[in-house]
């Protein structure tokens, strides 16, 4: 009887169906409506799918029925709480929910290699000290990074102006990025060695895969798991090259200014993250390599996104380049390389702001709970839970009119209509891209600085299209997130009008 029982492929089946169903099972009950959750549907496919092909839909369908926050389950029973956009500014000022704790859990912070996350929210928050303060409005930053660009675009890019030629899509858009920020985040001689070069961004790209990658897996498994993942090896392998090479940079700064002293001259300044962040400390706390890649992994892929996004919309709307041109120009001709300039170019930042618009996620402001947390309408967020705000008021065309439509004048008019509240830093009614409360990302103004930068060089000594065929390519939507697409093909050609004398 027993040995029927065994050799049934029914009783297997059922016995499987119900070891996935446990395995899967919500971990503990949200008490908001879970909106994508099917009957029959016991191994969670249906629900994954939804996930990842319609969560757009799960969102506004479920807001709109349930008339208050909703619950969407992930792949391996992970559930997120989806707040509709009402509660953003509630959501930014509670202190009980918190995205560094949100950030620790989501992206594994314990796993070893993975220390860059760790670091960057660390309990005496001073990877991001030195974000807000060094990096943002910091004059200095600006020389570096600008001939930091220029060499990179000769390098990347090419000089001919004869033909045209299609760039490494990925390579070279991320590669620009790397070199601009390091220029700043390890000073200009380190910015130019290949290796570090390839170190901070072969770790960003093993980072992001092997996290996607451990959300594949049950929880349960991970700890283990992480030891034989290709990915997370090359995590740990590169974090340890990282701390040798910074060790090597710290050593011999150190010797220098030795020397210096012995021959009775001022030791050689620096202006960049390890300065600062041994000033910062006092030389002790933070491991240079940690830091180094903590600000890669925060910095290199957010921004270089944008970057990509910002280029397709440029290749797609040429009306824009001689407008964006001319305003480059003067801005430039008139102040030189500079805070000013770069805060003058209203059209550029309106360019940029859009494209973001354009891009953005499904949702904003993610949090965890930190304790039982009670919404303006009595509810209760359960400690622990992770929440997210719907950010759908993006395209809403009540907010913005016309709202599928790129309109490159967008933000200008309405910083020309109120102010300064619409610039591309700037979170708001509306628009939380860069999140908001004591959580808004610190690194903007860095971001924003290196994007301009950077298309300044682009307007003023390249032309660019998109290859025949690769029509306006639109982000891929993945689950809750944006993608840029990863297939475009960008032509670009240098151009030999002279214009580019201002920027070199
Ligand atoms: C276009 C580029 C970037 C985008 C779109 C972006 C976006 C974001 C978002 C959405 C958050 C979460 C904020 C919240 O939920 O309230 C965040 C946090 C953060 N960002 Fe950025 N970021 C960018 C560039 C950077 C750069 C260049 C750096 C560093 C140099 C950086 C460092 C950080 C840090 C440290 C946090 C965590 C803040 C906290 O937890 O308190 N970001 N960023």
């Amino acid at each position: 009887m027993l040995a029927d029982l065994l050799s049934s492929v029914h009783v297997w089946t059922a016995l499987t169906i119900l070891v996935g169903a446990y395995l899967l099972r919500p971990k503990k009950k949200s008490p908001f409506p879970v909106v994508n959750s099917y009957s029959g549907d016991f191994l969670g496919r249906r629900a994954r799918r939804e996930v990842r092909d319609n969560a757009r839909g799960l969102i506004a369908e479920g807001l709109a029925k349930h008339k208050g926050p909703i619950t969407i389950v992930l792949p391996r029973g992970q559930q997120k709480i989806v707040l509709p956009a009402s509660l953003a500014g509630w959501v930014k000022s509670n202190k009980d929910l918190d995205h560094q704790q949100l950030v620790k859990e989501d992206f594994f912070a314990d796993v070893p290699g993975f220390e860059a996350q760790t670091v960057l929210h660390g309990p005496d928050n001073a990877a991001k000290r030195i974000i807000a303060t060094k990096l943002g409005q910091n004059e200095s930053t600006l020389a570096p990074m600008s001939a930091s660009l220029a060499q990179g675009l000769q390098t990347l890019w090419g000089d001919d102006s004869k033909a045209w030629r299609t760039i490494d899509w990925r390579g070279d858009t991320m590669g620009l990025i790397a070199r601009a920020a390091s220029s700043v985040f390890v000073g200009p001689q380190q910015a130019g060695d290949q290796e570090w070069l390839g170190l901070v961004q072969g770790y960003v790209l093993s980072y992001f895969t092997a996290v996607g990658e451990l959300h594949g897996y049950p929880a349960w498994s991970r700890s283990l798991v992480h030891w034989v993942l290709p990915s997370a090896a090359a995590c740990r392998k590169m974090m340890r090259r990282a701390r040798v090479m910074m060790q090597e940079v710290a050593s011999k700064r150190r010797n220098e200014a030795e020397r210096a002293g012995q021959e009775g001259k001022k030791a050689p300044e620096y202006n960049d993250v390890i300065a600062w962040a041994q000033a910062d400390s006092g030389g002790s706390s933070i491991d240079p390599g940690e830091l180094q890649l903590s600000l890669a992994m925060a910095a290199l892929f957010t921004t270089t996104e944008m970057f990509r996004q910002i280029l397709i919309e440029l290749a797609s709307h040429p009306e824009f380049v001689e407008p964006l041109r001319s305003e480059v120009s003067r801005e430039v001709s008139a102040h030189g390389i500079s805070l000013v300039a770069l805060n003058n170019m209203g059209l550029l930042d309106s360019f940029m702001k859009e494209s973001q618009r354009e891009s953005a996620g499904l949702v904003v402001l993610e949090r965890a709970a930190l304790r039982d947390t009670v919404l303006p309408t009595g509810q209760v967020i359960p400690r622990g839970a992770h929440i997210m705000v719907d950010s759908s008021e993006l395209w809403d065309p009540a907010v913005y009119p016309s709202p599928l439509k790129f309109d490159g004048y967008r933000f200008l008019r309405k910083r020309e209509d109120n102010g300064s509240s619409s610039q591309f830093v700037q979170s708001g009614l509306g628009f939380h891209v860069f999140g908001g409360g004591r959580h808004i990302c610190p690194g903007r103004f860095f971001a924003s600085n290196e994007l301009k930068l950077a298309l300044a060089h682009i307007l003023l000594k390249y032309d660019i299209r998109l290859a025949q065929g690769c029509d306006k390519p639109k982000p891929i939507q993945a689950g809750f997130y944006a993608m840029v697409n990863p297939m475009v093909q960008l032509e670009v050609r240098r151009r030999s009008d002279g214009a580019v004398d201002i920027l070199s």
